[in-house]
């Protein structure tokens, strides 16, 4: 155990994470050539085309360090935020973190955030100081300020290139150095904590864990904790680039374990594995099941297609744990489903991964967080809301409530303004601004999730020009002032565009939604009312006009082969789109209405 050191990579976004990665293989020699591929750890397609870590993996590499061999394993971590429990539980599985701050950004808001996280799971933390091959690297400034932050000397922060190799052998020399090695019992009951899986489709659903005390060996009669079922530990090993099967993995270590399970919710990320006959009586603490945050129906074009959707979805479920849905019908769309998930990326990673893997074309309404309603009649029940019609009507109605987060917000002096206007147009309420140093301060805000899950990054970005970053963590129900908004499509109610809204808000955002149709959804044949309202009440109006000519009208009379092709093309057109009542409205429609500046 003494030779083993477990660690992380925390970083904010794009300060180069997994290219480092890369180069600690690399200089282990623990990738062959024929195995090198740009960010090796992001394996599955959609990450490496999005360029982004989605599942926290983890690699065991083998090091020399002065006469000694050690076996260093690396966990990786998910770099966003709807992913950030499986960050947590990643931190710990380990014992040290590298923190690494790109020499021309310097400290970002995720930086700070998993900073804290892997101080909470009391890690060493070794500063490095990245990228410093770039020519707008400002070493000695940035340094200063990892020196601030984590109240350490300069020595202590190495410097490093993940593009040219450069300090990589001493970020070896730390780990091994500065990074305790595991603490705990070979001899006591098995205790494992579960920080990922992944679905394989052949062998079902891979655990990867990391032993706190005891051992876990082939053939083993294991339990997990928190679902309570047992399962035969039909495999064990170690996890190179490919797996390595072992006969036993024991405490200090981490591994892969293969059960046989083939729905990846018996799976929990934080669940304690233990021995089925001699359990322990200490689950490793901060279990949780994850809950979802974002809702939205997700129906298929095709009416027809209703349960081939199910299929996928039940499938898509096997092996991802985290997506949630149960079956709803609108008046508008039909039967689907309402879906949760993490957050928005999560969302579009589902939606993706139905048209490419299943084939299926779907619409998905606009989303919305989880709401607490209660009545007039049972003020003190709670009724979950988790899609607008759900809310009960206004005159029964007591108090709403929504979730908020506090989120942090780094930027450049210079945006300070922009900033607070965004977050107060957002409804923040700032509670605090500490400035890091004289350029870039640190602000602090109580918002509402609705207000943040949608276009709130893209917003920032802009207002700032790019230098602000953001990171957020939920605090909790608030009581608020919140209104269904409902949309009319040639006076019927599209139960699919409704959104809650705060009620101050409720008017200009009705008016906005209203001008967004008239330009999203295409002229008809007829004139189409696009109307705003709450309740009864009409708030906002605008008219999409009746287009002039049919498409087919020109060709009256001539050839027919050419006809059939105009509305062949206009079929095509059609793909993506819903009718509803005698409208029909394109998907884009129906994510825009919340984006709307
Ligand atoms: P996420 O996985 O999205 O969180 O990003 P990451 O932190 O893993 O960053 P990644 O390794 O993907 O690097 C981000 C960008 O910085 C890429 O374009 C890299 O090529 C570049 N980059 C990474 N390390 C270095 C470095 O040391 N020097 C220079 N010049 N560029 C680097």
């Amino acid at each position: 155990m003494k030779n083993i050191r477990n660690f992380c990579i925390i970083a904010h976004i794009d300060h180069g994470k997994s290219t480092l990665a890369d180069r600690l293989l690399d200089f282990t020699g623990s990738v062959t050539d024929r195995e090198k591929q740009d960010q090796l750890l992001d394996n599955m397609d959609l990450e490496r085309e999005r360029g982004i870590t989605i599942k926290s993996h983890a690699i065991q590499m083998e090091y020399t360090y002065e006469g000694e061999d050690y076996v260093l394993n690396l966990i990786d971590t998910p770099g966003h935020v709807d992913f950030s429990y499986e960050v947590s539980r990643s931190i710990a599985a380990c014992e040290g973190a590298l923190l690494i701050v790109d020499a021309a950004q310097s400290i970002q808001a995720q930086t700070i955030s998993n900073l804290y996280l892997a101080l909470e799971n009391d890690l060493e933390i070794i500063p490095v100081l990245n990228k410093v091959d770039l020519p707008s690297a400002n070493p000695e400034e940035v340094t200063d300020d990892i020196v601030d932050l984590l109240g350490c000397d300069p020595e202590e922060v190495i410097h490093a290139s993940g593009k040219t190799g450069f300090g990589v052998d001493n970020i070896l020399k730390a780990i091994i150095e500065r990074v305790p090695a595991p603490k705990g019992n070979v001899d006591e009951s098995l205790q494992a904590l579960i920080f990922d899986s992944v679905y394989n489709p052949f062998r079902g659903v891979e655990t990867y864990f990391r032993v706190i005390n005891g051992s876990i060996k082939k053939g083993q009669h294991i339990k997990f904790i928190a679902t309570n079922n047992t399962y035969y530990a039909d495999e064990v090993g170690t996890l190179k680039l490919t797996q390595v099967k072992k006969n036993e993995i024991k405490a200090g270590d981490v591994g892969y374990l293969i059960t046989g399970i083939k729905d990846a919710r018996e799976v929990k990320v934080g669940d304690t594995i233990t021995d089925a006959k001699n359990p322990t009586t200490n689950a490793i603490a901060g279990f949780e099941d994850v809950k979802p945050m974002v809702f939205a129906g997700i129906y298929p074009v095709d009416t027809e297609d209703y349960e081939e959707l199910r299929a996928s979805m039940e499938k898509l479920q096997l092996n991802d744990a985290s997506l949630v849905f149960e079956p709803e019908s609108s008046a508008a769309l039909g039967f689907g489903f309402r879906c949760g998930f993490l957050g928005m990326l999560h969302l579009e990673i589902i939606q993706e991964r139905l048209e490419r893997e299943f084939d299926m074309t779907v619409i998905t309404t606009v989303p919305n967080v989880s709401y607490h309603a209660f009545t007039n009649k049972h003020p003190d029940d709670i009724i979950i809301v988790n899609n607008p019609s759900d809310l009960p009507e206004p005159s029964t109605l007591n108090r709403v409530e929504e979730p908020f987060i506090k989120a942090s917000i780094i930027t450049k002096s210079d945006f300070v303004g922009p900033v607070m206007s965004l977050c107060i147009e957002k409804r923040g309420k700032i509670t605090n601004q500490t400035y890091l140093t004289t350029e870039r301060v640190e602000l602090s805000f109580d918002m509402p999730l609705a207000e943040i899950v949608f276009d709130f990054y893209d917003r920032l970005k802009t207002v700032s020009k790019g230098y602000a970053s953001f990171d957020y963590s939920p605090i909790g129900m608030r009581a608020s002032k919140l209104v269904r908004v409902d949309i009319l499509l040639n006076s019927q109610t599209v139960d699919a565009l409704s959104a809650l809204i705060h009620a101050d808000n409720a008017y200009s955002i009705g008016k906005k939604m209203t001008e967004k149709l008239r330009q999203l959804i295409p002229r008809q044949q007829f004139d189409i009312p696009v109307q705003a309202a709450i309740g009864a009440k009409i708030i906002a109006r605008e008219t999409i006009k009746a287009l002039r000519k049919d498409v087919t009208a020109k060709c009256y009379g001539g050839d027919i082969s050419r006809k059939r092709k105009l509305l062949e093309k206009q079929k095509k057109g059609k793909k993506r789109m819903r009718q509803v009542g005698n409208v029909e409205i394109p998907q884009q429609a129906f994510m825009a209405v919340l984006k709307l500046n």
